[in-house]
């Protein structure tokens, strides 16, 4: 039976088969939703969900993300699964190979990677993924908060939201060793769903996702037309003391010394067709999807 099943590509124009791709998400993963990042406009020509159908529901599904790679300070055009997943009722049918082997035909031979987590560590590289280690970055560093707080911004506004997707498709990206540009309708997705820190605006071309957890910045990503000096700002990110600054992408620019802090046990990252920097590195966290 398994060749009767033909896979549905959803893009950007399918309303209809959208509505079905985000009935099905959260019977695949509960704190994950859809609807709000759709209704935000962020399902843009960018994103695919190539979807098993039957009786009229998504029943598996692999979404791309076309990306804007950055590999060594080179641009490079890569693809970022997503929403990999079966209904837990038609699992061990080879539902799910079916809908990530139409993906990667469309993705063809340009770098893949992903975002996994345990439960399917072995479950990838069935499809030429490896897994590739992403490691934390941190930096001892005792601040106090000083001067007007750096304005929050609210991505409900669309304004807001058309204003992320020029910076970050035209300004400078936050780590030249392995990250993206042009991703605001990834970064969106957390904040759509509520899981994303604050977006915080430095000045006029430069806005982060940052706050404060105990005694640590947490400076998750930095979208920048411009060079600016990050640590000018930083009292003005905080709302109490802090000891220390983790970041969510490798800071060899912003902050060159930060240090290696261990690996990201939580990433589980996967790459295919590509070897990222050889140097420690880490995916910008709000380029995740
Ligand atoms: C992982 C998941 C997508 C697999 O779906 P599925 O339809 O049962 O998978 P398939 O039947 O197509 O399996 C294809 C092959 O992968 C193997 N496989 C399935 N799940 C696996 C897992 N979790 N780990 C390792 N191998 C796995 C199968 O044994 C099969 O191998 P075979 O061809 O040698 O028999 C499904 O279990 C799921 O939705 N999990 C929860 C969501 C999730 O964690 N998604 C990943 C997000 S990164």
């Amino acid at each position: 039976m398994m060749d009767a099943h033909a896979v549905t590509r959803i893009g950007s124009q399918d309303k209809d088969l959208q509505e079905l791709f985000c009935d099905y998400v959260p019977h695949v993963f509960r704190r994950a939703d859809f609807r709000r990042w759709r209704a935000w406009g962020q399902w843009s020509d960018d994103y695919h969900a190539f979807a098993l159908m039957e009786s009229g529901r998504v029943v598996a599904n692999t979404s791309v993300m076309r990306m804007r790679l950055v590999l060594e300070g080179r641009e490079v055009t890569g693809y970022q699964l997503g929403a990999v997943g079966c209904l837990p009722s038609h699992r061990g049918r080879g539902l799910a190979r079916v809908v990530m082997n139409a993906a990667l035909d469309a993705c063809g031979d340009v770098p893949v990677l992903l975002f996994a987590n345990p439960s399917v560590r072995q479950f990838y590289p069935r499809f030429g993924f490896q897994p590739q280690m992403q490691t934390l970055f941190a930096t001892p560093y005792d601040a106090v908060p000083a001067g007007p707080p750096a304005p929050t911004l609210s991505l409900e506004n669309a304004a807001v939201r058309a204003g992320l997707a020029t910076l970050s498709s035209e300004g400078r990206p936050s780590t030249e060793r392995f990250g993206a540009r042009g991703y605001a309708t990834v970064a969106s997705w957390p904040v759509a769903n509520g899981f994303a820190r604050p977006l915080r605006q430095l000045g006029t071309d430069a806005w982060a996702f940052a706050g404060v957890e105990g005694e640590t910045l947490y400076l998750d990503d930095v979208f920048a037309r411009e060079p600016f000096d990050l640590r000018a700002w930083i009292p003005r990110l905080i709302d109490r003391p802090i000891r220390s600054i983790r970041f969510g992408f490798t800071p060899e620019r912003y902050w060159p010394e930060a240090v290696t802090a261990g690996e990201d046990m939580e990433a589980d990252l996967f790459v295919r067709n590509f070897h990222p920097s050889q140097e420690a590195h880490r995916f910008p966290v709000m380029a995740h999807t």
